[in-house]
């Protein structure tokens, strides 16, 4: 990672933490006081399609999940760029923080945007959505949300719709 994502990460990086309570749940709330709705973006990669969300709806929450430390940091220098404040971060795995993280109902909506294909039929059990991932997170949604996914690999879309 270069010094300028380096720079933005230990500038900007805590602002867009998650506060948790006692038991690590993200007080989402507190997070987004004046919005109407959070919405969840799982895969969130180097930020672009996260940030012009998060412009484009100043009312919604939206936190956004990533592994990859290099993403993470795109996506505070560009949020950190456009001055948003309705958008926040967690680096991690998105599974374990919708398992831990995030509270029952606590959703109006996931998006999964081009999740990793993992084209190979040998590597298609490491693809995210599978109807156990598809439970936990509709147990994450308040009644009436939405999980919204989109992928330009056939089979995987179909997959997407029997799940
Ligand atoms: C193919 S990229 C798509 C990125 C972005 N949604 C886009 O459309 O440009 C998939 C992203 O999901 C992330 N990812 C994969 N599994 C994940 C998980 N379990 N939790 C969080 N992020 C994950 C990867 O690191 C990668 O950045």
């Amino acid at each position: 990672m270069g010094p300028e994502l380096l720079e933005v990460l230990e500038r900007r990086g805590l602002d867009f933490d998650l506060p948790v309570t006692a038991t690590g749940v993200w007080r989402l709330a507190e997070c987004f006081p004046g919005a109407r709705q959070v919405v969840l973006e799982i895969g969130s990669g180097m930020g672009e399609a996260t940030v012009q969300m998060a412009r484009s709806q100043p009312t919604v929450g939206l936190v956004a999940v990533e592994v990859h430390l290099r993403g993470v940091a795109a996506t505070i220098r560009a949020a950190d760029r456009a001055g948003l404040t309705n958008l926040r971060i967690h680096r991690g795995d998105a599974v374990a923080a919708l398992r831990d993280q995030v509270p029952a109902a606590g959703l109006a909506g996931i998006r999964i945007w081009f999740p990793d294909p993992w084209p190979k039929l040998r590597h298609h059990k490491r693809r995210l959505l599978r109807s156990d991932f598809v439970s936990l997170a509709v147990s994450r949604l308040a009644i009436g949300g939405t999980i919204h996914c989109a992928t330009d690999v056939t089979d995987y879309a179909e997959v997407m719709i029997a799940v």
